[in-house]
């Protein structure tokens, strides 16, 4: 089989490794890839919002089929392009991606499929915004609705932040069209874990649990980021309650996006707030979640290329999808300066003796090939991804890893999985 893999990140290195594994696999290739899936496939210079480019290059390369790594090109439409061309896409419709594309749409989705989430109210217009926030509990949460990379959520712990950022959002247009329309909820208290579910449409395949840290700083401290390190399971939602929270938070979703005539296949992942009145959901993506993939790819000892054919073809069979027991473990080596402005072309050196650490993959993110040195390219440069016979010996063998890797600026957070290592039941 040919396969057009879309995207450039940690995740998509991971997703490379997995397919590339496959003997199904013939040619793979990359839009636009990075410096480590150079090593497993060809890396084509096509942005991965750039449809009608990945189609074309998708119909002369007779590609088979596509995997969507990121939202943006499914947001956009990448799989209704590819279905009328007759290529099997990875990932969901347009419909279905607005899940993730918009908050409120995700909101009224949820409820009238009766799924658990904070209490919300939406607002196109600044003024009635303005007076709900004066007239309820605070804290409360204020998110864009459209996507922002991350950032168009703030969690106000007063009435000036929530105000300041309605302002942010409505007025001064900070996320652009995102922000044009704006979701208040409740804020939840609990842990954060997130529940991810492989797709035909109609079953799902539950995956193992996973836990992102996607403040900059150790103990949870500093801005939001894309993610620093993550790791599988999280013992805040155990193997054996997985599917039981998969019951309340992701069945009832595919169920009624299916009775909408809009079936959603690919990964559906949700982002779960575990309060103490049970889990609810804190938002959907439509992919793997970056960086939680890494660590969950390890995992994985099924092959990834049938799964995800029967993904497209609407025979997802759950017991194919088996999990190795042994935990895993992802620390993220960043660019000094990340998530603000930080340097790229930095060059980068340790990684084949990392490497060598039993269990150990190293997955890259933001890296680039120049005249054959490896050079950091990104905010997020490498995910040190270990297995361990236990979350703890995961844990230990990422930072022996991480220690042996350098690159001028190159920081990462000290207490990846410190949380599940230490959590009291
Ligand atoms: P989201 O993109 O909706 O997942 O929001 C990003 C982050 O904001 C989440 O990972 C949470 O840390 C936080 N957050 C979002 N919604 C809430 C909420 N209702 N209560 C508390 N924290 C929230
Ligand atoms: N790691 C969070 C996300 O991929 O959205």
């Amino acid at each position: 089989m040919n396969i057009l893999l879309v995207g450039s990140g940690g995740r998509e290195h991971a997703l490379a490794w997995k397919i590339r594994q496959s003997p199904l696999t013939s040619q793979l290739w990359i839009a636009p890839g990075n410096g480590g899936t150079a090593a497993l496939g060809t890396n084509v210079p096509i942005a991965d919002t750039d449809i009608p480019a990945l189609v074309r290059f998708a119909r002369e390369h007779a590609v088979d089929l596509v995997v969507a790594g990121p939202e943006a090109p499914l947001v956009l439409g990448l799989a209704d392009a590819l279905a009328q061309a007759g290529i099997a896409c990875f990932g969901p419709s347009a419909f279905a991606a607005q899940l993730e594309g918009s908050k409120a749409f995700a909101k009224t989705m949820m409820q009238e499929a009766g799924i658990p989430t904070a209490a919300f109210a939406v607002f196109e217009e600044l003024e009635p915004a303005l007076a709900y926030v004066r007239k309820h509990p605070l804290p409360m949460v204020i998110k864009a609705d459209g996507l922002a990379a991350g950032k168009g959520v703030v969690v106000a712990a007063t009435l000036a932040e929530a105000e300041a950022a309605l302002r942010q959002m409505m007025a001064e247009k900070a996320f652009g069209a995102a922000g044009e329309r704006v979701i208040i909820e409740e804020a939840l208290t609990g842990e954060e874990v997130s529940l991810l579910a492989l797709c035909d449409g109609e079953r799902i395949a539950v995956l193992p649990s996973a836990q992102d840290h996607k403040r900059v700083g150790d103990g949870d401290t500093g801005p939001n980021t894309g993610g620093m390190g993550a790791y599988s399971p999280a013992p805040v939602l155990p193997d054996a309650q997985a599917a039981t929270v998969a019951e309340q938070v992701i069945t009832p979703m595919v169920r009624h996006l299916n009775a909408l005539g809009h079936p959603f296949v690919g990964v559906i992942y949700a982002g779960l707030m575990m309060t103490a009145a049970g889990p609810m959901v804190l938002e959907y993506n439509v992919r793997f979640g970056d960086p939680e993939c890494q660590p969950l790819m390890v995992r994985l000892e099924s092959d990834l290329v049938p799964i995800m054919l029967a993904c497209c073809r609407a025979g997802l069979d759950p017991r194919d999808v088996r999990f190795t027991s042994r935990p895993s473990c992802c620390v993220v080596l960043a660019s000094q300066g990340y998530p603000g402005a930080y340097r790229k072309g930095l060059p980068i050196s340790g990684i084949e003796e990392a490497a060598q650490l039993p269990d150990t993959v190293i997955f890259h993110a933001g890296t680039s090939l120049q005249g054959g040195q490896l050079v950091t390219a990104g905010g997020r440069v490498l995910g040190v991804t270990a297995l361990g016979d236990t979350l703890a010996e995961a844990q230990a063998r990422a930072y022996a890893a991480a220690g042996r890797i350098h690159f001028e600026g190159c920081f990462f957070r000290k207490d990846i999985a410190h949380k599940g290592i230490h959590r009291t039941p």
